[in-house]
């Protein structure tokens, strides 16, 4: 089984991603993270690069980058990265070979879009722009470029999947979003 949660940034899609991965005995895939690794790695090609992961940690090529991958600099330089349709490629290739086997809760921009539109929920996560940059911990300019770099991009632009459950998380606890989302995924098996 595959719940997709995309949405922009600050939504809330890691920690609720986590937790409803948590509560469901689900895997959970970080797919920024992904995109991360490829632009702290720079120049390098993006389909040689071995990035995995093992439990919380991200590795590349066997290093832990976890925390050198969570930089406002990188945050800016995955989303640029993530416009050239090589990069993609090669992750949406990552990410399908993952999602091949086993349950996951997987978040991302274009989870329920192009990696996986056979998702058997899709949830699209928002929040105000202020309550993004104020939990992001940056100013309100910042998420707004790249929000506009993710929603414009020629290649799997960010957008909701027409089949995509909204969930604004404006004023509401991670609890309350998780039981919703868990309640939701009750509701397709039953
Ligand atoms: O979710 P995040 O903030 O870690 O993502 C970092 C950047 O990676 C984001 O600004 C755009 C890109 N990204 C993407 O294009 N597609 C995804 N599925 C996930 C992230």
């Amino acid at each position: 089984m595959l719940i997709a949660i995309d949405g922009p940034a600050g939504a809330g899609k890691s920690t609720v991603a986590r937790a409803v991965a948590d509560a469901l005995g689900f895997t959970y895939l970080d797919s920024g993270a992904l995109y991360r690794a490829v632009a702290l790695a720079g120049a390098r090609d993006p389909a040689t690069l071995d990035i995995a992961f093992e439990g919380d940690r991200v590795l590349l090529d066997g290093a832990d980058v976890s925390e050198a991958i969570r930089t406002p600099e990188i945050s800016q330089e995955a989303s640029r990265r993530a416009t050239d349709p090589a990069v993609r490629k090669a992750l949406v290739a990552k990410q399908r070979a993952l999602l091949a086997h086993g349950d996951w809760v997987a978040e991302g921009r274009d989870i329920g879009t192009v990696v996986a539109p056979g998702a058997d929920l899709k949830v699209w996560l928002t929040a105000s722009l202020p309550e993004r940059a104020r939990r992001r911990g940056v100013p309100p300019d910042e998420v707004r470029e790249r929000d506009q770099r993710d929603a414009g991009r020629e290649h799997a632009p960010m957008v909701a999947a027409p089949d995509a459950v909204e969930v604004d998380t404006t004023g509401l606890s991670i609890d309350n979003v998780v039981r919703r989302i868990v309640g939701l995924v009750r509701e397709r098996v039953s």
